[in-house]
Parts: C-alpha cells; structure tokens; sequence
C-alpha cells in the first residue's frame, strides 16, 4: 500500500477513535443528566466508532500493513443541553464524512481499488450517522426541554440496538 495511503488510514483509525471518546464523554454527561436511555444510545454510538476504527485496523492487517496508533485528545466533557450534544454529533458526523470522502479521493488517486471498495462502507454509514443525529435533533427541538416529551424520547432511545 502507497505510504500516503497507510498515513491516512492511520490518521483515520484516530479519528474513529476520536469519536468514540467524544460519544463516551456524551454519555458520561447524559448519565449525569439523569438520562440513561439517551446515555445508553450514546454508548451503542462508542461502540460502533470503535468497530469503524477497528474495521480499518484489520484492513491495514489484511494488507501487510503495520498500525501506527496516534494519540486521541481529550473530548469536551460538558455540553449546555440535549440539543446541544447531538448538534456536536451531528457537526461532529458531517466532519467525519468529510474526512471519508478525502480518503475515497486519495484511493481514487493512487488508483487503490481494495481501499476504493473497503471505503465504500463507510460512504453508506455515514448516510446513515448524519440521518441519525437529524431526526434526533428535529425530536428534541419538538419538545420542551425537561418536559415529559423528554422522558418518553429518553424510553424511546433506550431501545437502540
Ligand atoms: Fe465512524 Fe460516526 O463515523
């Protein structure tokens, strides 16, 4: 693999990472909060950032390439409100699509087709991630905050899977 495409997956393995530690401090703030059923929707969240990231690690294993583990800096740990937190993930996942779409385009480059395929995955999930923070997002500015309509959102979210 081109050393500039080894670079950026190393990169991205971080930033997966870098996610899940910014959705488990999210669920630290929620479980604070006193809403276990979004901190647990926040957790499922951290789990799948670290299988994103560990779905590049085995990639990189799959074709002889040697991780290089980066450092993950510190998530913010307090958020003003609900709406808030899943504003920043929502920010927080077109940010990521971005980065995708540079690694798509730096595959396309150096004319990588298994990191071209492979990445095609991660296209779908991010569809799936930004629709995800929306329509949370859209619910919460339905509702009143600390209103029943939140406990109710809060039962609905301890479902997630
Ligand atoms: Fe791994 Fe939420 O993108």
């Amino acid at each position: 693999m081109d050393k500039k495409m080894q670079q950026a997956f190393n990169e991205q393995i971080k930033n997966e990472l870098y996610s899940a530690y910014i959705y488990l401090a999210m669920a630290a703030d929620l479980e604070a909060r006193t809403l276990p059923g979004f901190a647990h929707w926040m957790k499922v969240q951290y789990k799948e950032e670290v299988s994103h990231a560990m779905k590049m690690f085995e990639f990189l294993n799959d074709r002889g390439v040697k991780v290089l583990l980066q450092g993950i800096p510190q998530p913010t740990l307090e958020y003003a409100s609900v709406l808030e937190i899943f504003e920043a993930t929502l920010k927080h996942e077109q940010k990521v699509t971005a980065l995708i779409n540079n690694l798509c385009d730096l595959a396309k480059e150096l004319n990588d087709r298994a990191a071209t395929v492979f990445l095609q995955w991660f296209v779908s999930e991010q569809v799936e991630e930004e629709k995800n923070a929306t329509q949370i997002i859209q619910t919460l500015k339905m509702i009143k905050p600390e209103g029943p309509a939140l406990i109710m959102l809060d039962r609905e979210l301890a479902k997630r899977e």
